[in-house]
């Protein structure tokens, strides 16, 4: 590590200040450090939104880069700055090219960008599709858990889109404490549902975490009412551009609703719900299903609160409605997850530091 001295720095503050080493993290670290550790995450994003609600945080609008040449691609920059005891600032910079998954990669890739607090030098860069599934996934299993107290405890899940995101949520959500006696499947794409199938009659396949053979009846649905109706834990994870799903009768046994891919549901059906959502102003953005009900109705008297208001008792979740979740998925919790396996490579000596990444160190040479 390179040590300014304090007493040339132009800012000259009682503490030294030091350019970190710039580490760079593959996704086999990033899974490595977060495998088995789901209850771990989810309380952590418990508390990163605990910490984003109170304020301490920064998390300004997400930016779309968009293609005239290729509409249905995107690249979204996620910039965050985090207190607490993380205290770290950071971007994730994420790819969405849905076309990749005809050819047999997945559609999202991403890279986290970690800045040092003090001295807002990017210390480390990690590979984060791995980190961005697993904030979502553990922000869908702790809305799960508490957007459920007030009801029934669901035992029939229906996964409406079964790509990655729907993998680690069911991940999640069996590692978390959820065992159910039905799952449904719906999905366009015959080959998306066999994986899926396929994955779930194997789960689970590296752990001993769970015996095999408790995941329950599994039943693909052709379509997407039969999901619905024989739901009470419905998760979206598509890649719909629009809504799609319009008919209010399909939700009257009152389920609740993961809306992790924010534009399935026709404004509608969130008119006639609890809507409970991460963060309010970033929710109402992008053409997302909460956005459209605003432009429908020129309000927002149909949100209820962020879940960090259930979480804190500032609203109650009545069971008498369909209740939907709506995740805009927040910097910050890249940022905390990012951190903690930032921390986590560290602790068992296996970063693997750049030299000399930051050269020109002495200002006039
Ligand atoms: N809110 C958040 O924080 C957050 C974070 C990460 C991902 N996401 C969203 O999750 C979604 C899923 O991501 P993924 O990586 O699993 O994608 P993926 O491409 O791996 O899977 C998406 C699946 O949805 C299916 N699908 C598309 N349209 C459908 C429809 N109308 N009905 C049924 N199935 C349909 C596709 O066939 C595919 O199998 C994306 O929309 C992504 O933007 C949200």
């Amino acid at each position: 590590m390179t040590t300014i001295d304090s007493t040339t720095a132009e800012s000259t503050k009682s503490q030294p200040r030091t350019v970190p080493p710039f580490a760079v993290i593959s996704g086999a670290q990033v899974q490595h450090a977060l495998r088995g550790r789901e209850n771990q995450i989810m309380r952590l994003v418990e508390a990163t939104y605990r910490l984003h609600g109170a304020g301490d945080s920064v998390n300004p609008p997400s930016y779309f880069l968009r293609f005239p040449d290729r509409p249905s691609s995107r690249i979204i920059a996620l910039p965050a700055s985090i207190g607490g005891q993380v205290r770290v600032d950071g971007l994730k910079w994420i790819s969405s090219f849905p076309e990749n998954v005809a050819a047999g990669i997945p559609r999202a890739s991403a890279v986290l960008i970690l800045n040092d607090h003090d001295t807002g030098y990017p210390f480390a860069c990690l590979e984060c599709s791995i980190i961005s599934a697993t904030r979502t996934a553990a922000s869908a299993a702790l809305a799960a858990d508490w957007l459920s107290r007030g009801r029934p405890r669901p035992t029939r899940v229906g996964f409406f889109g079964v790509g990655l995101i729907a993998r680690y949520i069911h991940t999640f959500l069996a590692r978390t404490g959820w065992s159910f006696d039905e799952i449904g499947v719906h999905d366009l794409s015959a080959d998306s549902t066999a994986g899926f199938c396929a994955y779930l009659r194997d789960y689970p396949k590296d752990g001993q975490l769970e015996q095999p053979g408790t995941a329950g009846r599994i039943t693909v649905h052709e379509r997407a009412e039969q999901l619905i109706r024989s739901s009470d834990l419905v998760v979206f994870a598509t890649v719909a551009g629009q809504p799609h799903v319009s008919e209010l009768s399909w939700f009257e046994h009152n389920p609740l609703v993961l809306h992790v891919s924010l534009r399935d549901l026709a404004p509608e059906i969130l008119l006639a719900s609890t809507n409970i959502v991460d963060d309010i102003e970033h929710c109402m953005k992008a053409n997302t299903s909460p956005h459209l009900a605003e432009q429908l109705t020129g309000n927002r008297d149909f949100l209820h609160g962020t879940l960090d208001d259930v979480m804190a008792g500032r609203v109650t979740v009545p069971a008498d409605q369909p209740v939907v979740f709506s995740p805009f998925g927040l910097g910050v919790l890249d940022l905390a997850v990012g951190k903690y396996v930032y921390d986590e490579v560290g602790r068992c000596d296996e970063l693997h530091v750049v030299d000399d990444f930051f050269h020109e160190l002495r200002r006039y040479g």
